[in-house]
């Protein structure tokens, strides 16, 4: 089995080691608009020595951004600005992705430092968000979403096409569709949020045809030869844990028939109701799982923050690479940190020569 720090090579990429840094958004743009804060974070985070740098959470629409302060890539102004981004992530060794998003009935958002809450109507800068169904997700997001018409799949579809074009033109070689977290994909596949009586709702075979749909979509202009991945919540804590992996199974392997290359394995997080057992890697194992019967490999992230554990995650098979998001925030040399932790010979190698040199010779 290999090590944390063996390469990991899927379709024509290869991560130089099986660390990858989750999406994590910054709410830090403008119109959708990358800018210093992002060039400087994600090359900093590239320069850190992960594998793969998977850009935060992109809206496809300026509808799609959870916060009027998330990026978005629905214009070639903002494909423009990554550009340069995308190359100093692959200059620093890493490879460059990008999660494409659209936040659906958990959109028109504040920033968490200023509420996490939906921005009350009579904000300037809110909008009506829209939904598989009129249903809120509630709690700190009450807002009720417009049901989506036809029209509106179409148009999203599309625009999930249209990003994927512009990711692939800035030089992105890894691209990660969230379809997590209780965002618009993850909200069509639950039945809490999910009450339509067309072909896109009710059965779990119609409740996960916007997902299928949107994925065959973007793999028709996402290059054969690049990973199309997707963070998925596989499981809700809502009661029904059971039900919720066997209908993730179900979907997955129709979504791996239509080009599925790769999966991160997350949460629903579709109701403010669920149970959710925090821990120390406590969704390695519905991973491995989801690994198993589906024959993707997979990926997770969610309280993995230690070297020897990750390193442990990787040489059981258990994942075929870790995903840290806080544990990079804390510390964007984390590889360093976790190569030292399990004693890699010449530790600091993982680091670009200017830091590394030093530090395997003066620790
Ligand atoms: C996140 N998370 C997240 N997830 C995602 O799919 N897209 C995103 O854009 C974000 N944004 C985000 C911002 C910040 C500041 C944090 C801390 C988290 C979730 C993140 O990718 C990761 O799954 C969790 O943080 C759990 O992993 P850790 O932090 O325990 O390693």
């Amino acid at each position: 089995m290999p090590t944390l720090f063996d390469p990991y090579s899927l379709k024509d990429v290869t991560l130089r080691n099986r660390i990858t840094v989750a999406p994590m958004c910054q709410y830090m743009a403008q119109d959708g608009l990358p800018n210093d804060w992002h060039h400087v974070h994600y090359a900093g985070l590239a320069r850190g020595g992960s594998g793969l740098v998977v850009v935060e959470a992109t809206g496809v629409s300026p509808e799609g951004r959870i916060t009027p302060n998330c990026l978005g890539l629905w214009n070639d102004e903002q494909a423009a600005a990554f550009a340069p981004i995308v190359e100093s992530i692959r200059k620093a060794g890493a490879v460059p992705g990008i999660q494409l998003a659209h936040a659906g009935r958990k959109a028109s958002a504040n920033v968490p430092w200023e509420g996490d809450d939906h921005l009350p109507e009579s904000d300037p800068r809110s909008w009506q968000p829209i939904g598989p169904s009129a249903i809120p997700f509630g709690a700190n997001l009450p807002r009720t979403p417009t049901e989506m018409t036809l029209e509106d799949i179409a148009r999203v579809k599309t625009d999930f096409v249209k990003a994927a074009e512009r990711a692939r033109d800035a030089g992105f070689q890894w691209l990660m569709l969230h379809f997590a977290h209780g965002y618009l994909a993850q909200s069509f596949f639950s039945p809490d949020a999910n009450k339509r009586s067309d072909q896109y709702g009710g059965s779990v075979e119609n409740r996960g045809r916007f997902l299928v749909e949107t994925l065959a979509a973007v793999r028709e202009v996402w290059p054969e030869n690049l990973p199309l991945t997707i963070r998925f919540g596989v499981i809700e804590f809502n009661g029904h844990d059971e039900e919720n992996l066997r209908d993730s199974v179900s979907l997955l392997k129709k979504l791996k028939d239509s080009g599925l290359d790769f999966l991160d394995v997350s949460i629903g997080f579709c109701t403010p109701e669920a149970k959710i057992p925090w821990g120390p890697a406590f969704i390695a194992p519905y991973a491995h799982q989801i690994k198993q019967e589906t024959g993707l490999p997979v990926s997770t992230s969610w309280y993995i923050s230690e070297g020897r554990q990750a390193d442990a995650l990787i040489r059981t098979g258990t994942l075929d690479t870790v995903s840290l998001g806080r544990p990079l925030l804390a510390d964007p040399h984390w590889p360093y940190t976790a190569a030292r932790a399990v004693h890699k010979k010449q530790p600091a190698d993982v680091l670009p020569p200017p830091y590394g040199w030093w530090l395997n010779r003066y620790q």
